[in-house]
């Protein structure tokens, strides 16, 4: 089974949270000190080919706290599944976790906040119609998504950015199913329906999160500015090569997360 194959190679230790790290935001895996697994090994982790992402479990210690780490994520547009991402977020549960940090490589809508910029998730739209609970047979899949994005982590999260002297954003962030990116169009649309980052991922996992009753938060890393707004030409390559300019921010702000969680028992 999944379960015991991880605790046997990585011990039975319980973890403390998930860490899903975005597109180009990969590097922060080599950070913990503990054990590699390939999802290729582990059933239900399905193992796409998104460039920029290493797919593999590492489950370890990250600044004085047990992790898991998934190192890549599914996307809807690899499969058309939007529950890509349930078997990697009912193990988290089941290995110990009661939480779990998304990350995400990000388009901004808000002039203010430039590519380079990181931005706390406080909410969600689903632009995308699709939800992974759908085919969910029992009453559970009618998730309460009021504080969603946990009102807890977020304010231990941004005391964390204000501690290490980070300026982190706050917004709401729109899924939008990809590959393709958006139209300049489609983007005037989300900005005026109040979303201030867009991107392809996200919104199914935190879905699926609070449905095994994980807390949720998201950071996203500005890579863009979104279509139309900008003369920059859009591409993967580009997401990529932008990505590191945000990410020692986000790795700055988790670890001072990380480094607190410990001392703070309502997290
Ligand atoms: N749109 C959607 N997804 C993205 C973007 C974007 O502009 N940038 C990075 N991921």
């Amino acid at each position: 089974m999944t379960l015991d194959l991880i605790r046997s190679r990585a011990g039975a230790e319980p973890v403390r949270l998930g860490l899903i790290l975005g597109s180009g935001l990969g590097h922060l895996a080599d950070a913990v000190d503990g054990v590699a697994i390939d999802y290729a090994e582990l059933k239900g982790f399905a193992h796409g080919n998104v460039s920029g992402h290493t797919p593999k479990l590492i489950i370890g210690d990250l600044f004085g706290t047990r992790v898991a780490v998934f190192g890549g994520r599914s996307h809807y547009y690899e499969n058309g599944r939007a529950d890509a991402m349930r078997v990697p977020l009912e193990t988290l549960g089941k290995l110990g976790a009661d939480q779990v940090i998304l990350t995400n490589a990000a388009g901004s809508m808000r002039p203010d906040m430039p590519p380079g910029s990181v931005m706390l998730v406080d909410d969600h739209i689903n632009f995308s119609g699709l939800n992974p609970l759908i085919g969910e047979p029992t009453d559970r899949r009618f998730v309460n998504m009021v504080d969603a994005y946990d009102p807890l982590l977020r304010e231990a999260l941004t005391k964390a950015a204000t501690t290490q002297n980070i300026s982190l954003h706050h917004g709401v962030y729109a899924w939008y199913s990809g590959p393709s990116f958006e139209t300049p169009a489609e983007i005037r649309t989300i900005r005026t329906l109040g979303a201030d980052a867009v991107g392809m991922s996200t919104v199914p996992e935190v879905i699926l999160a609070r449905f095994f009753g994980l807390r949720a938060a998201a950071i996203s890393v500005i890579t863009n500015m979104a279509a139309g707004m900008s003369k920059e030409t859009l591409s993967h390559e580009h997401t990529k090569a932008m990505a590191p300019l945000g990410a020692a921010k986000l790795e700055t702000v988790l670890r001072g997360y990380l480094a607190n969680l410990s001392q703070h028992p309502a997290l």
